[in-house]
């Protein structure tokens, strides 16, 4: 059943934090509004909030989401391409979602480091195509959200018509060797227990999201609660992390959480629509400076050098 439509529309309209304790959203939330930060203010130093990923430097490690559909919403702009447009003038890496070749061909001409993230197609020859279609395009690295399997129905997936497949540790290693092959890192979306990101690294992903993807997992355990464990068997894969990121400081916990790099999704969706690529620039320059701040305050000179120890959890140290 498509789910990507759990989105606020044209309007604009980030919803209120929902009241069904199901939905992962609300405690991912909570999770994050609730830890807090010590400060370690003495001898600390303006922050560096570059970030370097696979041999490119970028100016921060607030990322774009991986959105798709939104050229369809009606807009007099194409949301797809603005954002794309407000990752290249920002200098921050792109992600695209499920999109076709030839609007993946279009959003990918704006110039942006972007990297695609391809549907888990029951056709798998679709999605090594689509790989080797996004590299041809020049993308940054390949991956599949790997957490689109199931519907709400708990049968495979149909989204857009199209049927979803279950990936096995095998097909991960099949798609990663061919991501190699191509000469692109691989990416797994939608990480969200060691055991499957232990497979991940395992079968060569170069890189994990830990996500629940807006909720797609009733309950999902929020993506900051489970990073630290999850960072530490993901040996040399980057870990990347999204959902409920809506400002520079949910982006510094998750950093000092044992998070590469986040992304933003729904709270540049209101200004994407609205405006396109100024609101979003805006946005993510608002946000920028709130993780700089926080790294000052707390010592964090570089985004390499975060700390968790200066998380509080409940009076405790996370
Ligand atoms: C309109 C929309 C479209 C999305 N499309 C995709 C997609 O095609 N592939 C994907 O992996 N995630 C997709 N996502 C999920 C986001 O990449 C992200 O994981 C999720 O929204 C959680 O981040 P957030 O809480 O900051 O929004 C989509 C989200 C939205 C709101």
């Amino acid at each position: 059943m498509e789910r990507e439509a759990n989105w606020p529309g044209p309007e604009g309209l980030i919803p209120a934090l929902p009241k069904d304790a199901s939905n992962a959203s609300r405690h991912t939330r909570k999770f994050l509004d609730e830890i807090l930060i010590e400060e370690r203010i003495i001898g600390t130093r303006v922050a560096d909030i570059s970030m370097r990923l696979w041999g490119k430097e970028f100016s921060s490690p607030v990322m774009m989401p991986a959105f798709s559909h939104l050229n369809r919403a009606g807009l007099d702009h194409r949301p797809m391409e603005e954002y794309a447009r407000a990752a290249k003038d920002l200098g921050i890496v792109n992600w695209v979602g499920m999109e076709p070749d030839e609007d993946y061909a279009e959003i990918a001409a704006v110039g942006a480091d972007t990297i695609r993230i391809i549907k888990p197609f029951a056709d798998k020859e679709k999605i090594r195509l689509q790989m080797a279609f996004a590299v041809k395009c020049d993308a940054l690295a390949v991956g599949i959200d790997i957490d689109h399997s199931i519907g709400t129905n708990g049968d495979v997936d149909v989204v857009d018509g199209e049927k979803m497949g279950v990936l096995t540790p095998q097909d991960i290693e099949a798609f990663a060797g061919y991501a190699h092959e191509l000469g692109v890192p691989f990416v797994a979306k939608g990480v969200l227990s060691t055991r499957d990101a232990v497979i991940c690294e395992k079968a060569g992903a170069d890189a994990i999201v830990v996500s629940h993807h807006h909720g797609r997992l009733p309950f999902a355990v929020p993506p900051a609660m489970i990073l630290p464990d999850i960072k530490k068997v993901s040996g040399n894969m980057k870990v990347f992390a999204d959902c409920s990121v809506d400002d520079g400081r949910d982006a510094y916990k998750l950093m000092a959480l044992g998070a590469d790099a986040v992304s933003t999704g729904r709270a540049i969706l209101p200004g994407l629509l609205k405006e396109g690529a100024p609101a979003v620039m805006k946005k993510i320059r608002q946000m920028n400076l709130q993780l700089k701040e926080l790294m000052g305050y707390t010592g964090v000179a570089a985004t390499d050098q975060f700390d968790p120890s200066v998380l509080w959890y409940h009076g405790r140290h996370l």
